[in-house]
């Protein structure tokens, strides 16, 4: 696993990941082929590799997760780093205790890298500004969740080859996904034709200033795509009602067997989870041959262990 070749400039200079925006082609194709090499460490029989030895992870995680915490505790656990999780529930922050100042007391523990999922917009980058640690964002807000973009691409790029042509579509809840975000940047940016597809309530208000195109019909858009990724309705964000019936929303956008029937044969069904069973797609087709969700799932550790293993190496060489 030759990831940093003597005599060569290290192409990853970022002691932070806060989203995929901000990153080149070729900085998101490095973290890909650089996840790559970590995917066999999790097939031995003994699941560890050296990288982090001594270095300390944070997992500071202030919304709920399943994937995501759990992923990156067991990719810093392989890289042979100390995980410490913290959960706002059983946190002073219940106390009135501030984001900075739990951040600041974590760091004067020593560690390295925080991993920071939060609710605010922008939360990752107020800590990468103001404490000397890594900081990878989990996902802020409806801004961004890189990890989960560089994941599904990862996923794509691993089954279709390469993203250059692909359409793909995004379909559901945009307006307050993350996911979408990080998504579109990584996917339009590895060459590939987003379309965004969902009720008019639902889609962002700056969407015609984004990179993709618009359908509000996922009927006519599902004979055309090679892969669809449906997102969570995310009812914990919703203000008001978006759509008059969960059963209308379901008939109109949800991912059915009968849809799938005029869907291609090899087109890719992802989904970031938590799944709604039953709204955004059938348990047929979420369990069904052309599904990859829990691939996913799998790709997201060699991507984290990736993701750690960069942002430590930057801090390194910068200091
Ligand atoms: N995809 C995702 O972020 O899932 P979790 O909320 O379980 O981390």
């Amino acid at each position: 696993m030759a990831l940093i070749r003597k005599g060569k400039q290290f192409p990853w200079q970022h002691k932070h990941l806060l989203g995929l925006r901000e990153l080149s082609t070729e900085e998101i194709t490095y973290i890909l082929d650089t996840a790559k090499g970590f995917e066999q460490i999790s097939t031995r029989p003994v699941k560890k590799a050296p990288p982090l030895r001594g270095k300390v992870v944070v997992n500071l995680f202030f919304e709920d997760s399943t994937r995501t915490r759990n992923s990156f505790a067991l990719a810093a656990g392989r890289l042979s780093a100390d995980v410490i999780d913290f959960t706002q529930k059983a946190s002073s922050v219940s106390k009135g205790e501030t984001l900075l100042d739990t951040a600041k007391n974590l760091e004067a523990m020593g560690i390295d890298i925080v991993v920071i999922r939060h609710s605010a917009a922008g939360a990752a980058k107020f800590l990468s500004r103001n404490i000397n640690a890594c900081v990878v964002n989990a996902g802020d807000g409806y801004c961004e969740h890189p990890t989960q973009g560089l994941l599904d691409v990862y996923t794509i790029r691993k089954i279709k080859g390469s993203l250059k042509g692909l359409k793909i579509a995004i379909v559901g809840d945009i307006a307050h996904s993350r996911v979408a975000r990080s998504d579109m940047w990584a996917m339009t940016k590895l060459g590939a034709e987003v379309i965004f597809v969902g009720p008019p309530t639902l889609m962002p208000t700056e969407v015609s200033r984004l990179p993709v195109s618009v359908s509000y019909s996922l009927d006519e858009v599902i004979e055309k795509v090679d892969v669809v990724n449906m997102l969570r309705i995310q009812f914990e964000r919703l203000g008001g009602n978006p759509f008059p019936s969960i059963r209308e929303y379901s008939h109109y956008f949800g991912l059915t067997v009968e849809r799938m029937k005029r869907a291609k044969p090899d087109i890719m069904v992802m989904h970031p989870g938590p799944i709604n069973r039953g709204l955004e797609m059938e348990s047929e087709v979420a369990d069904g041959k052309n599904s990859v969700i829990l691939q996913q799932v799998t790709n997201g550790l060699a991507v984290r262990m990736a993701v750690l293993f960069l942002v430590n190496q930057a801090a390194a060489q910068a200091s």
